[in-house]
């Protein structure tokens, strides 16, 4: 049975709350302090929790965050008499499920907790999936084990069961669209998914294929065109490289987020959007909004629920399961039956930075499988690898590394030894300012913190 904990200071709610639930087939408690439901929730685990947003010791958002400290997946539900929209963005962004107004409608508190109950339902799936250590591939998987996709998983859960919009934020090949198509799949998808590259289309072009246009608005426009935020219905917008958006757009955009309705260009019907919207970007959209080239309100409007997809080299431990992953979709597709990658490749795979992603990673496996003769894929199906990974300065400085062949003096040697090797030159060369050599070697401060730590170079 669902427990459910209600945590309001104001009786008559508890009281007819509890009834209500009770009779619906939960099991209720409640709480008249932010003290008391905080004990509440240690000791009964509910699934769900009602709460009030001023209570008369802590405040909600207080006892928010100690909930979501104690039970990460317990779902909250924020009650406020506050109608503005900066509560609801704040409680969203402090990991709440969901808001609702006071008086309380029961039908909006029961849809809410009936989409708790679902989500917490689906990361438990989600879950045991993961557990699951050899499951047949099925495309749009994704795969990942480490917290760090443990934590977009849950998210992913969050926000399938509802229509806010989401951000989703990731360096290039990390799997964004993916994403997206995963949490339309989950919440509405028997309706269009539309995506739109805001990058790829000048500004008028893309004006007009997101609103659509009148005949006659334009010169070419000889009929009447439907936008994508029209076409995709009650389904999904992902709108791709947001960041690429003119400021014109983007103060179309914001109107569009705060009204749900648009014009056609050229046109003066009201045109309501029912669609989810769904953006990414590959680049730092914060340091945009402080560099004056993203508004920072539409920032704010599309940042309710951000997913931050972590780099390939910052969860190195899901390396070994996408590559199996890879090679099962790319015998799929190719009609191959190559078996795995060599020992030694593998650890070349845990050691290189793979700039490019899980993309980088897919395409380095495909052009591989073409051209390997044998089933275990080895040293000699990755040269490009092996030329990125041992840089072109490295190449310059250490005679007969890569294609070797040619070079008299040429020594085996492991990339860690021509690594560390690289590393204390640069360091030599460059008066030892951690700065100048990061930017040399092209990698970041953490990263190069590491790698003095893995050689033991030390210096002030
Ligand atoms: N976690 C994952 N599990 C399995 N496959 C993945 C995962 N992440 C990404 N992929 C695969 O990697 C490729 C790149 O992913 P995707 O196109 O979604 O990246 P992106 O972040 O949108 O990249 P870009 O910024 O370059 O547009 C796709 O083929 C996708 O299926
Ligand atoms: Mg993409």
């Amino acid at each position: 049975m669902p427990k459910i904990l209600v945590i309001d200071d104001d009786t008559s709610i508890c009281e007819t709350l509890e009834l209500y639930l009770t009779e619906e087939g939960h099991e209720v408690h409640t709480a008249l302090t932010g003290t008391d439901g905080l004990n509440k929730a240690v000791e009964v685990l509910p699934d769900v929790v009602i709460l009030d947003i001023r209570l008369p010791d802590i405040d909600g958002f207080t006892v928010l965050e100690d909930l979501k400290e104690d039970g990460e997946e317990t779902r909250v539900i924020m009650i406020t008499a506050h109608h503005d929209m900066d509560t609801t963005i704040k409680a969203m962004k402090e990991g709440a499920f969901d808001y609702i107004h006071k008086p309380i409608n029961i039908d909006e508190l029961d849809i809410a907790i009936q989409k708790a109950l679902e989500s917490l339902e689906m990361e438990k799936k989600i879950n045991g999936l993961l557990m699951e250590p050899s499951r047949d591939f099925k495309v749009g998987d994704i795969i990942g084990r480490g917290k760090g996709m443990r934590e977009v998983f849950k998210t992913i859960g969050v926000v399938s069961q509802s229509r806010t919009t989401v951000l989703i934020q990731g360096e290039s090949g990390t799997g964004k669209e993916l994403i997206a198509k995963v949490i339309h799949n989950n919440t509405s998808s028997d309706e269009p998914y539309i995506a739109v590259n805001c990058s790829a289309i000048v500004d008028t072009l893309l004006e007009s294929e997101l609103f659509g246009h009148e005949k006659g608005s334009f010169t070419g426009a000889i009929s009447r065109k439907l936008g994508k935020f029209e076409l995709a219905r009650y389904g999904t917008v992902f709108l791709d490289e947001i960041s690429e958006m003119s400021v014109n757009l983007q103060a179309k955009l914001l109107r569009v987020l705060q009204e749900m309705e648009f014009e056609r260009v050229g046109g003066k019907d009201r045109v309501n959007v029912n669609a989810r919207i769904i953006a990414a970007t590959n680049k730092n959209l914060k340091e945009l909004v402080r560099e004056g080239k993203f508004r920072d309100d539409l920032y704010y409007r599309l940042n309710i629920v951000a997913i931050n997809i972590p780099p390939l080299r910052e969860r190195r431990e899901d390396i070994p399961s996408l590559v199996d992953y890879l090679i099962k979709k790319i015998n799929y597709d190719l009609h191959k039956k190559i078996a795995g990658v060599s020992d030694e490749m593998m650890d070349i795979f845990l050691k290189y930075d793979w700039p490019g992603n899980i993309r980088e990673l897919e395409n380095l496996l495909v052009r591989a499988a073409v051209v390997t003769k044998g089933q275990v894929l080895g040293r000699g199906d990755f040269p490009d690898l092996l030329e990125s990974f041992v840089s072109g300065e490295v190449r310059d400085k250490v005679p007969g590394v890569v294609g070797g062949g040619e070079d008299e003096d040429f020594e085996f040697r492991t990339i860690d030894e021509i690594e560390e090797r690289h590393i204390r030159n640069v360091i030599g060369k460059t008066g030892k300012n951690k700065g100048e050599i990061c930017e040399i070697l092209g990698i970041s401060r953490p990263t190069l913190e590491r790698k003095l730590e893995k050689y033991g170079i030390t210096f002030e």
